[in-house]
């Protein structure tokens, strides 16, 4: 997705890209204007803003990591992008410290509920940064994702580890704080004030093909890319997936 030239990559972001674009493209119809203003809270390095301040929205990144944001802005630099990319320091739990509450027409929270301290205060942040009918893209980690790839992996006792445990992690050496179902997502976005219009699995086969089946055959990664993104609409695989995507759009409070 944000490098084309790195197709390896676009098995991780290619589902949630398609799905982000449409649903930007959808706003600028809506909006009646090319140039939106969107959040990306825990941007990051900018995997999600580059590429969105490619399409010729103003992008603010708010992350509280200095070495991502420093990254970022020479990753926009070198994109072309430098004036429509904006990196704040923050955290999502003082969004309102540093950018501006309803200020929004998409907010982008990628990777992140998994390490906050309080991922209902930190959905409701977000949703909070919205304007009226704004857009909410959610991707988090999967918990049937994870035991999945630990059973593969033969390591049968951490897999019902996460199974059991509350915030779905396989045991101590486990780099990931929490991780959630489809059901607890769409509820924590729902009670944030928004009605969910799509949820998708991500990455369901990707993490468990052996990467030489992927880099050897001939179209293999063509049709893998294929086949995640047939499956990702399919409540089915949504419990297998290692990330949960979940696209949403903030109602008036009197739409609840
Ligand atoms: C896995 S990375 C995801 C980066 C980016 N969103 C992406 O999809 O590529 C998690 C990011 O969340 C940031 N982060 C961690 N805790 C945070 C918090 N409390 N508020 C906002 N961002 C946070 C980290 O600094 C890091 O950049």
């Amino acid at each position: 997705m944000s490098d084309p030239m790195r197709p390896r990559a676009s098995l991780r972001t290619a589902v949630v890209w398609e799905v982000l674009k449409d649903a930007l493209d959808r706003k600028v119809k809506a909006a009646g204007s090319d140039a939106l203003d969107v959040l990306d809270t825990g941007g990051g390095t900018g995997n999600f803003a580059v590429p969105v301040a490619r399409l010729g929205h103003r992008v603010t990144v708010v992350d509280p990591s200095p070495n991502a944001l420093f990254a970022l802005e020479r990753r926009a630099a070198e994109a072309g992008v430098a004036d429509r990319v904006r990196g704040v320091q923050g955290d999502i739990h003082g969004l309102f410290d540093v950018v501006e509450r309803g200020g929004y027409d998409a907010v982008l929270c990628h990777g992140v509920l998994e390490y906050v301290d309080d991922p209902a205060e930190g959905v409701r942040n977000a949703v909070d940064a919205l304007r009226p009918s704004g857009t909410l893209s959610l991707l988090a980690a999967g918990l049937g994702g994870a035991v999945l790839a630990r059973a593969l992996a033969g390591h049968f006792t951490e897999a019902r580890q996460a199974l059991t445990d509350p915030a779905g992690r396989w045991g101590e050496g486990d780099p990931v704080p929490r991780r959630f179902t489809a059901d607890q997502l769409t509820e924590l976005v729902g009670k944030a004030g928004v009605e969910v219009g799509a949820v998708h699995g991500v990455r369901v086969f990707a993490d468990l093909v052996p990467g030489a089946l992927v880099d050897t055959e001939p179209g293999a990664l063509d049709a893998l890319l294929r086949l995640e993104a047939a499956a990702a609409e399919l409540p089915a695989f949504h419990s297998v997936a290692t990330q949960l995507h979940v696209l949403g759009e903030k109602q008036e409070p009197g739409e609840r």
